[in-house]
């Protein structure tokens, strides 16, 4: 399993490269997302993830919008359902447990991902549509924090 020490919070400018990579393999690769998505000016703006395995290979990579939306969120296919997509989603929980003033956190979930955030406690939030010919749904999280 993933030890979630192994989840560091990095800036695109530092990392880019290595972020990329994995969202290519994941979003342009696999699922056929066009590039032109892909990238958008958030990436700059926002709080990056990086899960790294024991070998400290890259293996996922979500990033955390200003807004408190949620995105990205990708674990490369040989490494899935080892807690590395979970222990990313904690780490983003916890930086918005730090900033203290984000009410709720947001996604875009894939159809078939929203069970993976339900876990967290996510709530679907409207109809689903389809973004990068992929179908989604938006879910909610209200943060309480003491
Ligand atoms: C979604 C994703 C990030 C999850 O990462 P992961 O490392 O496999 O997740 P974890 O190993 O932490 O899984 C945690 C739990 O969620 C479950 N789970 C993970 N992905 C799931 C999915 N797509 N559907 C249903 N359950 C899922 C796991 O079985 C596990 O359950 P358990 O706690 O009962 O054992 C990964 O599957 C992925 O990168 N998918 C392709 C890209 C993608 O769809 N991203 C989401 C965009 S919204």
């Amino acid at each position: 399993m993933c030890d979630p020490r192994s989840v560091h919070i990095v800036s695109w400018e530092d990392e880019a490269l290595t972020l990329r990579a994995i969202r290519t393999e994941v979003f342009i690769h696999e699922q056929q997302v066009p590039e032109s998505l892909e990238w958008d000016e958030f990436d700059a703006i926002s709080m990056h993830v990086l899960a790294r395995n024991f070998d400290g290979q890259p293996v996922g990579t979500a990033r955390l919008l200003p807004d408190g939306h949620i995105g990205r969120m990708a674990v490369l296919k040989e490494w899935r359902g080892k807690g590395y997509g979970s222990a990313m989603l904690q780490k983003i929980l916890e930086e918005l447990r730090i900033r203290n003033k984000q009410k709720k956190a947001m996604l875009n979930a894939q159809a078939s991902a929203v069970k993976f955030y339900e876990k967290f406690g996510f709530k679907v939030s409207g109809e689903e549509f389809v973004e990068a010919g992929i179908l989604h749904v938006k879910m909610i999280l209200f943060l309480k924090w003491n």
